[in-house]
């Protein structure tokens, strides 16, 4: 094996309740990449994007990863990582994770597959450590299993998929800037028992309104009592969001990661194309650049399209 395509799918971290645990792949954004196997040693790093990502491989997410692989894998081959980036960096969507997992799922092909899923998750975390400054495979996860997942833990790693209904998602990405590790620096360090009990009840009834196919159940455990009220300062008309999606038809949401992107879910395309309209109407007036989405939850990780 010389070369590896790969698509790589955006992710939904959080999914509202479940901080640093829960996430989905969606079917749209992707980015793609392109891993070759190069005799002489060292890694390359290309960029075929206008977002001027470093091509430093100790600073880029995928030459980290791949840099890890090699040396797990004890191989003396170097890498060629073109990269053709889709999902806009900073949307809050995964975008450093899905160089993360690209990499890894590419490398894995040209490694003759020989590290588990399990051990991807593992790989892409150095990555994307690197890119948030803390270990959370809620983006990273999805990204390798595709659907939704539950990350139970992350030292070890432990991932567990989750059986799903079809479900479509909306996302709104205001284009203002959130940086993750500040997102992340305001968080409370502790939590009163009492929040603490309603927001594992709604990760737990989230994940069995999932299991069952339950869409009333899913849209009610999709509440967040102790990451959303402290990261809704940063994140541009969210309520407004919410409310007109939820009026539009959609099962509820909230912010997608970190932020600054939202997500709403919806059982069919249809509703989550009404909630795409509703979306619009509240940005429009409020003079602040925003892209939308309508992806359906994807089923899929990031998978290779071909080798050779
Ligand atoms: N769970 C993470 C957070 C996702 O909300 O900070 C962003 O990497």
């Amino acid at each position: 094996m010389q070369e590896v395509r790969v698509i790589t799918p955006a992710t939904v971290a959080n999914v509202v309740c479940g901080f640093d645990c829960l996430g989905f792949a969606l079917s749209d954004p992707f980015d793609e990449m392109l891993v070759r196997r190069t005799a002489e040693p060292g890694i390359r790093i290309t960029h075929n994007d206008e977002f001027n990502l470093t091509t430093d491989p100790r600073q880029n997410m995928a030459g980290v990863v791949a840099a890890a692989m090699l040396e797990r894998a004890d191989v003396d081959f170097g890498v060629e990582i073109e990269i053709t980036k889709h999902i806009m960096p900073g949307s809050g969507i995964g975008s450093s994770s899905a160089s993360a997992v690209g990499t890894a799922v590419g490398m894995n092909r040209l490694l003759d597959d020989r590290f588990s899923q399990l051990e991807l998750v593992d790989l892409a975390l150095e990555g994307e450590t690197l890119a948030s400054g803390s270990r959370h495979a809620d983006n990273v996860a999805p990204g390798v299993y595709g659907g939704f997942t539950l990350v139970r833990s992350v030292d070890p790693v432990d991932i567990v998929g989750l059986e799903h209904p079809p479900l479509w998602a909306t996302i709104i990405h205001p284009q203002v800037e959130v940086k993750t590790a500040e997102a992340r620096s305001i968080l409370p360090a502790q939590v009163p028992l009492k929040t603490a009990i309603r927001q594992w009840s709604n990760v737990g009834s989230l994940v069995a309104g999932l299991a069952a196919g339950d869409y009333g159940l899913i849209s009610r455990s999709m509440e967040d009592l102790i990451v959303e009220p402290v990261r809704r300062p940063l994140i541009p008309h969210l309520d407004e969001i919410r409310s007109a999606s939820v009026a539009a038809g959609s099962l509820g949401g909230g912010i997608s990661g970190s932020g600054p992107s939202m997500f709403m879910l919806s059982e069919t395309e249809v509703t989550a194309r009404s909630v795409e309209k509703a979306m619009h109407s509240v940005y429009r007036q409020t003079g602040i650049k925003y892209k939308t989405y309508v992806s359906a939850v994807c089923r899929d990780g990031a998978r290779v399209l071909d080798a050779a």
